[in-house]
């Protein structure tokens, strides 16, 4: 049998992982500024996160949502106390559309309504409803067009106001920050007026975490930067550095009723050991801290490179905007560099997502990096 054959890949296949580091088969070391799409949060292969996972699998691995599963309870309580959303229940899956799905379906069935209102180059999965509500017609079949979407310009406010004002609207679901759109995101005055206007039409607010949440912005969720509180908050990526798990946070004012939602695999043990892990190692590592201080070591740093026009996204979220394509760039950084980066919908963007612990020194090779590319260009 061969594979589906689906993904534009590179030419590169993964051995070994530790930290920052990743070693392909013919042990070649490259620095990982992408983490696999931003799955990385707290560096490769952590020894806490590997025996975590080991003891776990040696008692059991998984079992379905038909018995009391404690670990369950005990990532919902750290996943409270470390993000500050102690006010919201937790619901377990799988993968970020995952939890985006059952947030669309969720708003649907708290407000018995069914328009959901996007962004132009949002991008929240390819499943149903996750993928209607992403700005691309390419991965959008025939039968996902059959969902009621509009999609807005980001920090319109007076377009919201207006569709909202038809009454009816679900849910308006935006992303903290654009991540394959390419890190564009609302301001905080627009922010602070969709959460009002979503609340005077009882429309929900989804906050799409699951690239730009988990301590990668500098606070837990970057919607926390803008100060306001979304009805519901999705995640996955970073929340188990590899292990899929997805979650969806619902605030505690809308109650949940059986078999409302539902899977099989989501919240499993191994999931739950994992992404409790991931918890107690953002907190006891102060990787928050990491972050916003090696942000502000990169702004000054980036500064040296030539022809950088702007740098986009906040945290270890970043975009490199230059004023050409970048895809010879990023080839040149994998194959003659050995660093990995990532790409977005703007071509002329190069994005990284290094893992939380990223140290200084490692943001100087990749900056000598660009240098040596760009002035021999
Ligand atoms: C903001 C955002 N939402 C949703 C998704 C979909 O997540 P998954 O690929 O786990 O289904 C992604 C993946 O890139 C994403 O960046």
């Amino acid at each position: 049998m061969n594979l589906f054959d689906v993904y534009p890949l590179y030419d590169v296949s993964l051995k070994k992982a530790e930290g920052a580091y990743v070693w392909d088969e013919n042990n070649t070391k490259y620095l990982d500024l992408y983490g696999g799409h931003g799955v990385i949060s707290i560096g490769h292969s952590h020894p806490h996160y590997i025996n975590a996972i080991k003891k776990q699998l040696s008692n059991i691995g998984f079992y379905s949502n038909s018995i009391q599963n404690p670990l369950q309870h005990e990532l919902a309580q750290k996943l409270g106390e470390l993000s500050g959303c102690e006010k919201y229940n937790l619901f377990l899956c799988n993968s970020g559309a995952e939890s985006n799905e059952n947030a669309l379906k969720l708003a649907s069935f708290i407000t018995k309504k069914s328009r959901i209102i996007s962004f132009y180059n949002a991008f929240h999965g390819r499943t149903s409803a996750a993928v209607a509500v992403t700005d691309n017609k390419k991965i959008n079949a025939p039968i996902n067009l059959q969902q009621q979407v509009t999609f807005l310009p980001l920090n319109d406010i007076g377009l919201v106001i207006h569709e909202l004002g038809k009454g009816d609207v679900a849910a308006v679901i935006i992303e903290g920050i654009q991540g394959v759109g390419g890190l564009d995101e609302g301001t905080t005055k627009f922010f602070k007026k969709v959460r009002k206007v979503c609340k005077k039409k009882k429309a929900l607010l989804i906050l799409d975490e699951i690239q730009s949440g988990y301590g990668r912005s500098g606070k837990f969720f970057s919607f926390q930067h803008h100060h306001i509180k979304p009805d519901i908050i999705t995640i996955a990526k970073g929340m188990a550095n590899g292990f899929p798990i997805g979650g969806v946070l619902i605030s505690k004012k809308y109650k949940a009723k059986k078999g409302m939602l539902g899977t099989t695999f989501g919240g499993n043990h191994l999931a739950c050991i994992a992404a409790i892990s991931v918890l107690d190692i953002i907190e006891k590592e102060n990787l928050m801290d990491n972050v916003n201080k090696i942000y502000q070591y990169f702004l000054e740093e980036i500064k040296t490179v030539p022809k950088v026009k702007k740098v986009k996204g906040k945290g270890l979220m970043l975009g490199i905007e230059f004023d050409f394509e970048v895809k010879d760039l990023r080839e040149k950084l994998i194959f003659e560099q050995h660093i990995f980066t990532g790409g977005s919908n703007n071509k002329k963007l190069l994005r990284i997502l290094p893992p939380l612990n990223i140290t200084k020194d490692q943001i100087d090779d990749f900056i000598n990096a660009l240098k040596e590319i760009i002035s021999n260009e």
